[in-house]
């Protein structure tokens, strides 16, 4: 279930990406492929409006910048059932700790703009669990580590 807390305007949707297109051509690009913007949102969505940073030539910073342990709470304020789910995992806790060790937020696995697709997360995966134990179920071709694992508790889906 999605909670949407951020309604788009009526009369302005879609606008402030044309603001940000000048310099950001790619991202931009890379965004309209994405069902958020499909959905009505914009970069402000996630970045909020930045105008002083449009208008200053990037002299002045973005109104939202979100570092790596900010970032569950940022997709979390419409994804709520996900960020819950997240937050009980190791990943989380790892993240949200600011731990050395690296593990993923939303993004590792999702992406910011462009969509991924399964083969893009399973790589992201595979990555940082190169070696298994040996006592770990050999994996099918078939298989992605989430027919097994919840993605985001990471517990054994149960069928
Ligand atoms: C006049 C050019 C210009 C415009 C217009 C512009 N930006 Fe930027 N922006 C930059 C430059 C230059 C950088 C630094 C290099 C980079 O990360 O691409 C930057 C960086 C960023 C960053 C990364 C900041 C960081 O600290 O990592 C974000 C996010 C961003 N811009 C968002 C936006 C959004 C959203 C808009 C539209 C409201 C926008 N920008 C409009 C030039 C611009
Ligand atoms: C669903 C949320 C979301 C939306 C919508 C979004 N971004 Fe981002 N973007 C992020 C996150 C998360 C990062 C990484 C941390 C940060 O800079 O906030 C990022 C990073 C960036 C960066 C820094 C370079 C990079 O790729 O790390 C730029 C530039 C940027 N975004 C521009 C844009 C522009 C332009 C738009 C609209 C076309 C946009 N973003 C829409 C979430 C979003
Ligand atoms: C302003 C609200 C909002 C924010 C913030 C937001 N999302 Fe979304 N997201 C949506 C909506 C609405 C959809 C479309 C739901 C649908 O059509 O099924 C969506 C869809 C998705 C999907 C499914 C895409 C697909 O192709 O099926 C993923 C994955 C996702 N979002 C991840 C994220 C991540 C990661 C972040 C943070 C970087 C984030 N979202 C931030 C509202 C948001
Ligand atoms: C370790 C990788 C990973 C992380 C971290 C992760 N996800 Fe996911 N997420 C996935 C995968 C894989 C799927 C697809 C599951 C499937 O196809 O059955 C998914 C599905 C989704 C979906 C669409 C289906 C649904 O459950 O509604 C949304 C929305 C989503 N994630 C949001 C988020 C948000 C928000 C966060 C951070 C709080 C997050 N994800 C963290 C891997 C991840
Ligand atoms: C950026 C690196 C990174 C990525 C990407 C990543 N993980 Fe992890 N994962 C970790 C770390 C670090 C731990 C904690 C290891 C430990 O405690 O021994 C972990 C732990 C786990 C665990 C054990 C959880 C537990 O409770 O013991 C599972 C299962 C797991 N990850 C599955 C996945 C799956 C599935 C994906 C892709 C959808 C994924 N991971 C992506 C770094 C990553
Ligand atoms: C056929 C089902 C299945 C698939 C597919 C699968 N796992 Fe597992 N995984 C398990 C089971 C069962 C455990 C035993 C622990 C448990 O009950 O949580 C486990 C445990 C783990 C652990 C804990 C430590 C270890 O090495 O045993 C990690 C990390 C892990 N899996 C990551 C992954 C990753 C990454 C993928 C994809 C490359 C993946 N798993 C695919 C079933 C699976």
């Amino acid at each position: 279930m999605l909670l949407l807390f951020a309604i788009v305007p009526a009369g302005r949707a879609q606008k402030n990406h044309e603001v940000c297109q000048n310099c950001h051509e790619d991202k931009l690009n890379d965004y309209k492929a994405h069902k958020h913007f499909a959905s009505g949102f914009s970069c402000d969505a996630c970045h909020g409006e930045s105008e002083q940073h449009a208008g200053s030539n990037a002299a002045i910073a973005p109104d939202r910048v979100s570092r790596g342990h900010e970032i569950p709470e940022l997709c979390g304020s419409c994804h709520g059932d996900a960020q819950k789910q997240y937050a009980a995992s190791k990943h989380a806790a790892l993240v949200l700790a600011k731990a050395g060790t690296k593990a993923p937020e939303c993004a590792t696995c999702h992406g910011h703009h462009r969509p991924r697709t399964a083969a893009h997360t399973l790589a992201q995966c595979q990555k940082c669990h190169a070696k298994l134990s040996e006592a770990h179920p050999k994996m099918e071709s078939d298989t992605q580590c989430w027919t097994c694992h919840s993605p985001h508790t990471l517990k054994i889906a149960s069928p």
